[in-house]
């Protein structure tokens, strides 16, 4: 639907908002499956600590008061467990929350926003409803290229957004490109590194980013309980920022911006450390395994450091469309890649092992359909 905001005739979006299409989310459901297993949202199929479950009931019992709106424990525990620094943390409404609390506190109508290809389609939306001039940096490897982000930062940039581990691919920036990334950038442009799928890589060349933020006054860094802690449904993610963007969006974060229920569960879910290795662990075994099946297919299976995976269908009778079709069939829901992603691909959340053999079953089926 587009908005003509030159109608005066009643209430009128800015014209950031009115050029916004409306966000597509992740399939749900199959009509007529009772319970279909749903691998379009990168979610944990593995599921929560037990720890965070049982911290999330006991404030069951406390739900008549407000969240500690200083969110001091959970961020203690971020500070403990991964050796940062508390006064540079700063929890919301998931990662999503902050990511949009950076850009509004930074970007003005006119300001050119610097979008690394594959990043979050949320920070496109919030750039753009600020009025900002969105460049978008290719990804052609499928993994962010410093170099095209560089060429495109100009002298009206004011932030630069990079996904890493980026989506729908899960390739991330390798350190030294990172470390040359941001020695490039002027000191006053932003470099907000997403890290939503950082918890699960396990690579010596991967830099999450913790030591830049310490070190410069431009890099933050923003992360989720939603994927390797198993809390979507609870909205808690967290960033991690030098002090003068911390205060800047401080003076914007509603005081309650990070609920109580979700405040509780995540710092159980961190100190939890077993968990989260376990979770880790089996999902970088269970890539392994899912490219080793695929091999010889006529798939092509993308390489991902995240809690996802891309299959390439060539065409030829087997496509992307087809896949999905297929696998919706036998009670799956993958996530098809829409027009700027990479063509002829799905997305697919790795699930448990026995769930992860259902999909190469289905798809191996197909491809001899
Ligand atoms: C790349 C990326 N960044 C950020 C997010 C936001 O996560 P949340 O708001 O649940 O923390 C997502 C969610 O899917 C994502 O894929």
């Amino acid at each position: 639907m587009s908005v003509d905001i030159s109608d005066r005739t009643k209430p009128q979006p800015t014209a950031g908002v009115a050029s916004l299409a409306p966000y597509q989310q992740g399939k749900q459901a199959i009509a007529g499956v009772a319970d279909p297993l749903k691998l379009s949202s990168n979610e944990s199929m593995v599921g929560p600590s037990p720890a965070a479950v049982d911290a999330y009931r006991a404030v069951g019992d406390r739900l008549a008061l407000y969240p500690d709106g200083a969110q001091q424990a959970l961020r203690a525990a971020l500070a403990e467990v991964h050796s940062l620094d508390a006064d540079r943390i700063v929890c919301g409404n998931g990662s999503e929350e902050l990511i949009q609390l950076v850009i509004r506190a930074f970007v003005e109508p006119g300001d050119e926003v610097v979008l690394s290809q594959y990043s979050f389609a949320m920070a496109f939306i919030h750039a753009t409803a600020q009025g900002a001039k969105l460049v978008v940096a290719d990804e052609p490897v499928l993994r962010p290229d410093a170099d095209r982000i560089l060429a495109a930062v100009t002298p009206r940039t004011k932030l630069v957004v990079v996904a890493t581990p980026n989506n729908p691919v899960g390739q991330y920036l390798p350190k030294r490109e990172l470390d040359r990334l941001v020695e490039g950038l002027p000191d006053d442009v932003i470099l907000l590194l997403d890290g939503a799928y950082a918890d699960y890589v396990d690579a010596d060349d991967f830099d999450a980013g913790e030591r830049l933020v310490e070190t410069r006054a431009n890099v933050v860094m923003t992360r989720t309980f939603s994927k390797l802690y198993g809390l979507a449904g609870l909205r808690i993610g967290w960033m991690y920022a030098p002090p003068g963007i911390i205060d800047a969006v401080q003076r914007i974060r509603t005081p309650f911006n990070a609920n109580a229920a979700a405040l509780a569960a995540a710092e159980a879910a961190v100190r939890d450390t077993a968990h989260a290795d376990f979770v880790r662990r089996e999902n970088n075994i269970e890539l392994s395994r899912i490219a080793a099946a695929f091999a010889g297919s006529g798939i092509e299976f993308i390489p991902s450091a995240a809690n996802f995976y891309l299959l390439r269908f060539a065409g030829a009778g087997h496509d992307a469309a087809g896949a999905a079709a297929f696998l919706e069939a036998n009670g799956i829901i993958p996530r098809p890649v829409h027009a700027g992603g990479p063509a002829g691909c799905l997305r697919i959340t790795v699930g448990r092992p026995h769930q992860n053999d259902r999909v190469i079953a289905s798809l191996l089926a197909y491809m001899q359909d």
